[in-house]
This record gives structure tokens, C-alpha cells and sequence, in this order.
């Protein structure tokens, strides 16, 4: 054994050794065939314009640094949503968003609260920053517990809306009544909302303490190139801005960003098929005896007759088709089901068992 071998590597952070980190959803190895639909990706391609923007990118503009702030990116979502550019921040995937707004918010000690259960992020990132995470279990029927959030007095609140895994999305008058009364930053993680029937985008004109932070990955078919973006107040953007990375969307993902949310007909035409699906596939999981709380997002989280989610999970896996399913004790009667094209969501309701 070579000295090096012996010696003990350092120790990070306490509060790192600690940790487990984010556990994200299985990915199959390169070549495998498996039906996925276990991590709520877009089941289309993401619009034609994305590849010719691609294709026509200057390679030799790769040479220099990218625009800090994305600023391409931000002139055409503060066009599409009616917005100033200055209250636009473009991230690394929306994950990069939210690790900005929980640097930039909370010191060590300090609370993120949450209605739980919800997106798994959320308790790792507060772990990173040295925060108190404080869940607050949903009222009955994914209610939205007012009272009890702004009990907790939080610097931050977290709410994704619609939530993840239960798929369900709570009134923007609810929203609105918990940010009239939160002093601290309300952020509405809007992942999924484009499957949704609204959005809390009227929120801004008038509440300072309301921020969006929404995605690419979801409804724009693109995980993979990493891209999410923040809406909120000019001075809160501003500061936020102050704590990110100093590069963090590469110039290529601009691009592409730019190209997928310019083509709104292309993206509805998939929320609308999606949205579809969803239906059909609700409709005959229930008649097949499952329990599923209706969504408004791109996947079901649906309780098998007997509610044995991990038996379920194990059982389709078996049969080439991931769904996601989550241990924790809450929630493991079910799994979550991402809603895929009409053929992938046939072959995953004949391979039910
Ligand atoms: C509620 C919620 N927010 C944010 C994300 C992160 O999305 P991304 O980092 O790909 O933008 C996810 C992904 O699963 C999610 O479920």
C-alpha cells in the first residue's frame, strides 16, 4: 500500500460528511430499452426550431465568454410574459435557481419551510446551506395549510405548485392569502405549470415577495440541456443575481432556451397532447381499481388496489417499464407515473399486474 493509500482523505464540512445528497431518479445505462417514465422528462422532441438554432450556432463565438445574465434569454421571456427584463434570472436547470435563492436568502440556522411532502430537493439544499427545514404537513386533500406556514415565521417559504409527486396544485388565491401574510421570500416553484389549468404569474404585479421559478426541463422537452429561470420582483432578481455563478447558462443553452420558449404554438401543441394522456391515462388506471389524486402536472401518483407501490414498481421494472417510487413512509403506498406518449402509457398499463 502506497503512503498516499494510508493516509485518511480531509473531511469537508461537518454538516457534508453528514449528509446523503439528492438521490435523483434512476437513469438507464446507454442502449438499454426501457419505457421511462420515471423522472416527469417531456415525452416529445423539444420544437424543430431548438435544432436549427443548434445548427446555426457561430462555433467560433464559443471563443468568448457567454453574456452574464443570459441576457438574450431574458429579453424574450420578459416579452412573452409581459414582464421588464430586470425581473428575469436565467439558471442551470431550475435546481440551480433554487440553490441561488437558498444562498442568497438563508444563513446558517435560519428556516426554509415547506408544505410537505414535496419536491426532495428541497431538504438537501437546505442541508448545503446549514438551514432548518421546517415541513409543514398539507391540510387534508393537498390544501394548501396557510395558518400553519406563516406560523413558522420563516425567512423563506417554498411552495411547488403544482406539487410534486402528488401532481396536485393549490389555488392562486391561496397563494396570494399566504403572501399577503409571509414576511419573508414566498417562492412558487412553478415546475410543472404548464400542464396546469393556472399559473401564479399575476402574483407580481403586486406582491414583492412572490418569485416564480420555472423550467425548460419539463415542458419544453429539455432536461437535458439544463435550463430554468426565476420571475419575480427587479430587486430581488437583483440580488440573487449577486450570489450566482458568475457563467452559469453557457452560450449554447442560451440559444436553444431562446428558440424553445419563442415557439409557444409548437410548446402547447405538447401540453395539450400531454394534458390528454393524462386524462386517458387517469380514467383507466382507476378503472382498474388504482386511486389516483387527480394532477395537474405531467405524471399520476397513483396507489395500486392493496397498496403495495414498491411491489408495483418492482413488477413493472420487471416487465421494462421505470416508474418512480418514494421509501418514505407517506408516501410508499404509491408510485409516480410520468405520462408519456399514447404508445408508452399502452405498453405501461399492459404491463400492469
Ligand atoms: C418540483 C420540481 N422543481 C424543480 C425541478 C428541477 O428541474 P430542473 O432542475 O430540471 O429545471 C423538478 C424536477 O424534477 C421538480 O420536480
Amino acid at each position: 500500500m502506497s503512503a498516499n493509500q494510508s493516509r485518511p482523505p480531509p473531511l469537508p464540512r461537518p454538516r457534508v460528511a453528514a449528509m446523503r445528497g439528492y438521490a435523483p431518479g434512476e437513469q438507464p445505462a446507454p442502449g438499454v430499452r426501457v419505457v421511462k417514465l420515471n423522472t416527469n422528462e417531456c415525452p416529445y422532441a423539444p420544437s424543430p426550431r431548438v435544432a436549427q438554432a443548434l445548427r446555426e450556432f457561430d462555433v467560433d463565438s464559443l471563443r468568448r465568454y457567454p453574456q452574464p445574465m443570459a441576457d438574450r434569454f431574458r429579453a424574450s421571456a420578459a416579452a412573452l410574459y409581459g414582464l421588464r427584463t430586470e425581473q428575469v434570472l436565467a439558471g442551470n436547470g431550475s435546481d440551480d435557481i433554487l440553490n441561488i435563492i437558498l444562498r442568497a436568502w438563508l444563513d446558517p440556522g435560519d428556516a426554509l419551510a415547506c408544505p410537505a411532502p414535496t419536491y426532495s430537493l428541497y431538504p438537501v439544499l437546505a442541508q448545503i446551506h446549514g438551514a432548518r427545514m421546517v415541513p409543514v404537513p398539507w391540510a387534508d386533500d393537498w390544501r394548501l395549510p396557510v395558518d400553519a406556514l406563516c406560523a413558522t415565521g420563516a425567512r423563506l417559504t417554498i411552495v411547488a405548485n403544482p406539487n410534486a409527486p402528488s401532481g396536485t396544485l393549490v389555488p392562486i388565491a391561496e397563494l396570494r392569502a399566504l403572501a399577503v401574510r409571509h414576511d419573508g421570500l414566498l417562492v412558487i416553484d412553478e415546475a410543472y405549470v404548464e400542464f396546469a389549468d393556472e399559473s401564479a404569474l399575476a402574483l407580481l404585479a403586486e406582491l414583492p415577495n412572490v418569485l416564480l421559478s420555472r423550467t425548460l426541463s419539463k415542458s419544453y422537452g429539455l432536461a437535458g440541456l439544463r435550463f430554468g429561470y426565476a420571475l419575480g420582483d427587479a430587486r430581488v432578481i437583483a440580488e440573487l443575481a449577486k450570489v450566482k455563478d458568475s457563467y452559469n447558462c453557457d452560450a449554447l443553452s442560451v440559444a436553444a432556451a431562446v428558440a424553445a420558449i419563442e415557439d409557444q404554438d409548437y410548446a402547447r401543441q405538447m401540453w395539450a397532447r400531454v394534458r390528454a394522456e393524462r386524462a386517458r391515462l387517469a380514467t383507466t388506471l382507476t378503472q382498474r381499481g388504482c386511486e389516483v389524486i387527480p394532477s395537474q402536472a405531467n405524471f399520476l401518483f397513483v396507489r395500486p388496489p392493496g397498496g403495495d407501490g414498491a411491489g408495483l414498481y418492482a413488477a413493472l421494472k420487471a416487465r421494462g417499464v421505470l416508474v418512480r417510487h418514494f421509501a418514505e413512509p407517506a408516501l410508499a403506498d404509491r408510485v409516480r407515473i410520468t405520462v408519456g406518449t399514447p404508445e408508452e402509457n399502452d405498453v405501461l398499463l399492459r404491463a400492469l399486474p
